[in-house]
């Protein structure tokens, strides 16, 4: 159900239950009885129509991660509330020099983000145009998580998945439980990954080859880099060039530690984040022989990165406290839970800032920023700037993350929050009011 024409999109997303996740009928939640929904091509300066209508028994409303468009009225924004049997029309202005690259969205209703997006509530949303990659083929990946009980429904989640930040026992690609694409070799393809897991930090690694990235969160790199593993945190994309080589060979996930509050007061940490092996998300079986022309693209648009000076320094602080409201963990930022009333930043528009992102707790935490990409300036794992934007980094456990953001173009209310998303909806979320 839709069209395009004259730079307009209008789409109709209708959230339910019913859709079929991993091979099983019904098992999850879906936007138009599909998980993932539908994949949203759009080009710079577009205008994107989406009504909402929401069949869950539960709120919900739709945020567009990383796109850099308005989070006031029906923008961006995510604290619209649709209720139950209600609609919502969404008008997205997407400007005329937005990056061409990947993006996706899923629900944004605080309390309820892990939950839907973990029964399968989320799509892939594509800027076309930019450079000529050379790639012959262009496939999405949004790789998702989620646990199936014996019954074949989503699983309840325990208090221990909620404060580890739960990781489904199957990762899936678009949807499906270990699928099989076929490829040819010397056939360049371009592959759009989304890290769409609730909280996983997927290690990705293709078996017999390298991966050319080129796109991180949406944005160019200055050049191509050959690498033979892509890290992304939850919220995370990145645009990589194949050159398929002949054979079988599986995309795969390695384990990654995110670090453990069992640390914390004693507890017992059952639900250890590092599972004992790869797992195989997909295989590729490329047939031909071919050899692989591992023909470099052409040249990368510039980057534009923030400039002018810096006329505002802010430190933030993700934390996590025993004991706090009921006793169970708290998850903060600054010492407060997410309350949509109260204003964090006060943020003047158009500024360039540099904010500090310190972390107190034992894990590691991704954080985002809604409407403003922003640039790394050094991590405490990794201190070198980056020379391209983000909207998702991960801070480590007990270090930080320094990044620059100017907030160009749009004023308005938005938020910043942990995309372990147990943790955002357990109050790792604050609000920024830029004016
Ligand atoms: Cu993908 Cu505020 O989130
Ligand atoms: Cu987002
Ligand atoms: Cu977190």
């Amino acid at each position: 159900a839709s069209t395009s024409n004259n730079g307009a999109l209008a789409v109709s997303l209708t959230a339910a239950p019913g859709a079929a996740v991993a091979g099983q009928a019904g098992a999850g939640l879906g936007f138009n009885g599909g998980s993932p929904g539908p994949t949203l091509r759009v080009r710079p300066g577009d205008v994107l129509r989406v009504r909402l209508i929401n069949h869950l028994q539960q709120p919900t409303n739709l945020h567009t991660h990383g796109l850099h468009v308005s989070p006031e009225r029906n923008g961006d924004n995510p604290f619209v509330v649709i209720a139950p049997g209600e609609v919502f029309d969404y008008e997205y202005r997407i400007p005329a020099n937005h990056p061409a690259g990947t993006f996706w969205y899923h629900p944004h209703h605080h309390q309820y983000v892990a939950d839907q997006l973990f029964g399968g509530l989320a799509g892939a949303l594509i800027v076309d145009g930019g450079p000529d990659l050379g790639a012959v083929m262009d496939r999405v990946l949004l790789i998702g998580d989620t646990t199936l009980d014996g019954a074949g429904r989503i699983a309840a989640v325990s208090a221990m998945d909620r404060m580890m930040g739960r990781q489904g026992s199957l990762v899936l690609v678009n949807g499906q439980h270990q699928p099989v694409a076929t490829a040819e070799s010397g056939v360049p393809e371009r592959w759009r990954l989304i890290n769409a897991c609730t909280s996983r930090v997927l290690s990705l690694r293709l078996e017999g080859h390298q991966l050319t990235h080129v796109a991180r969160d949406g944005y160019f790199l200055p050049v191509p880099e050959v690498r033979d593993r892509i890290v992304l945190a939850p919220g995370n994309r990145a645009d990589v060039l194949v050159h398929p080589a002949a054979g079988r060979h599986r995309l795969l996930t390695d384990p990654y530690d995110r670090g453990n509050p069992g640390m914390m007061g004693g507890m017992a940490a059952t639900g250890s984040t590092a599972a004992n092996g790869p797992i195989t998300l997909a295989t590729l079986v490329v047939s031909g022989t071919k050899s692989r022309t591992a023909s470099p693209p052409g040249a990368l648009p510039a980057p534009v990165l923030p400039t002018g000076p810096v006329t505002a320094r802010r430190t933030v602080t993700f934390g996590m406290q025993m004991g706090m409201g009921g006793g169970g963990m708290g998850f903060t930022i600054d010492g407060r839970r997410f309350d949509p009333q109260r204003t964090d930043q006060a943020v003047r528009l158009g500024a360039t800032e540099e904010w500090l992102v310190s972390n107190t707790s034992p894990m590691d935490h991704p954080f985002h920023l809604h409407v403003w990409p922003f640039q790394v300036l050094g991590t405490s794992a990794n201190p070198v700037a980056e020379e391209s934007l983000r909207d998702v980094v991960l801070v480590p456990a007990h270090g930080w993350a320094r990044l620059r953001v100017t907030f160009a173009d749009f004023s308005g209310r938005s938020v910043y929050h942990c995309h372990i998303l147990d943790h955002e909806d357990a109050g790792m979320m604050a609000t920024i009011q830029v004016a």
